[in-house]
């Protein structure tokens, strides 16, 4: 780590989110010294309920949360499908869409439950999207947020081995390809995750120098103030 480098916290505890995130932000501030932390460097802290009916309700409560545990700057991001053919479904449920009896469901059950949904559906219906909100928060309380889309199409079938989640159903149709069939820095371009953290570098860049200056000048109680 770099001499005097903000340390950020992702709050979350999903690796392959983590991995994008980290990509993304490493490309897009070179030279900007940071250090990613993650919630597996803080394992004392609980995990937030994802209750809100909304991602952004659900990210900025994580965000908020982690920021006021950890004391450090935080980015949450909250994200899920949204199948127009299915009401949206399953938008803040996406990661337990096939989940039974209190059993919590994996990402392969989750993906057979949607092309079970869309059996017989006309490829012109299947349309979807991805939908990512980024919350950064501080301890100070400063709240940001991005959100970024992604627009396709549900596949028939699984294609590709990239990726996680509902990724080998999801067609991005400007390349052919399903999410699974891209390289990392493919997805990372024109995912809703990627759109939505290149929305708040500026933020994140305004925060670290917000931190540096105060490190820099700290603020002084003089008698009398
Ligand atoms: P969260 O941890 O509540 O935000 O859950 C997000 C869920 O949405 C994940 O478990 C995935 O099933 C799905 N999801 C979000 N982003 C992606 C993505 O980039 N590719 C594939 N699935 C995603």
């Amino acid at each position: 780590m770099a001499a005097g480098a903000t340390r950020i916290v992702l709050a979350t505890r999903n690796e392959d989110k983590a991995r994008e995130i980290e990509a993304v932000l490493s490309s897009e501030m070179p030279g900007v010294p940071l250090q990613l932390l993650s919630l597996r460097d803080f394992p004392h802290i609980g995990e937030v309920e994802e209750t809100g009916d909304s991602f952004e309700e659900n990210a900025v409560k994580k965000a908020k949360f982690t920021a006021k545990e950890t004391g450090l700057i935080c980015l949450a991001d909250d994200s899920g499908l949204e199948v127009d053919a299915i009401g949206g479904l399953p938008g803040v449920k996406s990661a337990r869409f096939a989940s039974q009896n209190g059993r919590n469901s994996d990402d392969a059950e989750n993906r057979k439950k949607v092309l079970r949904f869309l059996e017989g559906v006309d490829h012109s219906k299947r349309t979807a999207r991805f939908r990512c909100v980024i919350a950064l928060a501080t301890p100070e309380g400063i709240v940001k947020v991005k959100e970024g889309i992604v627009e396709g199409y549900i596949t028939e079938g699984e294609r590709g081995l990239n990726g996680f989640g509902y990724d080998p159903i999801f067609l991005y149709p400007p390349s052919g390809k399903t999410f699974a069939e891209m390289s990392p820095d493919e997805k990372n371009t024109v995912s809703h995750r990627g759109r939505a953290l290149r929305a708040m570098i500026p933020e994140i860049l305004e925060v670290v120098r917000q931190g540096r200056s105060d490190s820099e000048n700290p603020r002084r109680v003089t008698a009398g103030n």
